[in-house]
């Protein structure tokens, strides 16, 4: 795919931090390459962000080397084992990486055991930093709108949602003939002029059920959808509530929004349910706040949903012009149901930044 010519400048530093994102139309069931089963669509948030700065050198009388990956300033042996994986099949795109010498640092700012993944931002991370990469030793630039694309492409190759991560806004990762431009190769952000601006500043509040590690992986879980009683029907859905969640956000409709949103969150879990193996992610308490969220719904007429991800924590999203209604519910009534009153105030974010 991209030609590795003469290396201009074998030698430098690349520097991205990128952010974790949170799907509201879920992507749950793939094909080989990370391709995935239905369109899904989700926006980056502000605070769960990660870091990673990589030094090379391109040496052609060498085969690729990871000299050295640190987390946290920390070695991180099982981890480098990843990327070194992920790197040697991004060499089939980017033939400098069969010759480059590596060593490479992150920083999270996830909050330390708080039961978010953060491979969508890790992987993003690194596709960006290739894509520099592949800019800096050619001394080339590419237009935004093809780097991003084919940073988000890369980054679907670490891990499937990761490739939702490399924008702002609203983003769509799937094919779907209602919507130009999506693919199910790379992710596309929905233009802004098809968002009302009553989502532009949409909050998420994550309460933390638990922070064990799930016993079934997202991994897993997406296999299980091949054989799954429920796999076209679920496909059927996700189209659908696709092209609904459009309309919703287009007209600036919270309530649709926000039903179409519980729909996902329930459904996936109700996959995962009925599966074979079935097996159960969220927690005692991840249905008691669901609960009591639908009540102070209902009670005060306020805007609040949530989501879930492949796991116990929820999601509260709302507008920002309610925040501190929501907030004072949180404090007294959710907060006494997390894991250690643990609970993180975030947002949507502006996507990735070059540093
Ligand atoms: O990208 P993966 O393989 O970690 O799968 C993510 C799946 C969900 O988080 C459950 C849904 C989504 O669209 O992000």
């Amino acid at each position: 795919m991209i030609e590795p010519g003469k290396y201009l400048n074998p030698e430098g530093i690349v520097h991205w931090k990128s952010p974790a994102n949170i799907a509201l139309i879920k992507y749950w069931g793939k094909y080989p390459e990370q391709l995935p089963m239905n369109p899904s669509l989700s926006f980056v948030l502000n605070n769960s962000v990660i870091s990673i700065k990589i030094e090379y050198v391109i040496d052609k009388g060498k085969p690729m080397q990871l000299l050295g990956f640190q987390l946290n300033e920390k070695e991180n042996p099982a981890f480098a084992e990843k990327i070194n994986h992920y790197l040697d099949r991004l060499s089939q795109y980017f033939l400098f990486l069969k010759h480059a010498q590596l060593k490479i640092s992150s920083k999270s700012t996830f909050p330390h055991s708080a039961g978010i993944a953060s491979s969508a931002a890790a992987f993003s991370a690194l596709a960006l930093c290739i894509c520099s990469m592949d800019e800096q030793i050619h001394d080339k630039k590419t237009p935004a709108l093809e780097f991003f694309k084919k940073a988000s492409f890369m980054a679907r190759l670490g891990s499937g949602s990761a490739c939702r991560s490399v924008f702002d806004g609203m983003v769509v990762w799937g094919f779907t003939n209602f919507m130009p431009g999506s693919a199910d190769e790379y992710a596309i952000k929905l233009p802004g002029s098809m968002v009302h601006k009553t989502f532009s500043n949409i909050q998420d509040t994550i309460l933390i059920a638990s922070s064990e590690t799930k016993k079934v992986s997202s991994s897993a879980g997406h296999a299980l959808m091949h054989n799954h009683p429920y796999r076209e029907n679920r496909k059927e859905q996700a189209f659908d509530n696709l092209k609904k969640i459009t309309h919703a956000l287009g007209e600036g409709n919270w309530k649709m929004f926000g039903e179409i949103i519980e729909n996902e969150a329930l459904s996936l879990h109700s996959l995962m349910m009925s599966s074979n193996p079935g097996y159960i992610l969220m927690r005692p308490n991840t249905i008691s706040m669901a609960e009591k969220i639908r009540s102070f719904r209902k009670d005060t007429g306020l805007n609040v949903y949530f989501t879930l991800d492949a796991g116990p924590n929820i999601h509260l999203i709302y507008p920002a012009t309610q925040k501190e209604e929501v907030q004072n519910f949180v404090e007294s009534e959710l907060v006494p149901l997390c894991e250690n009153q643990k609970w993180i105030d975030d947002q949507m974010g502006n996507g990735p930044e070059k540093i």
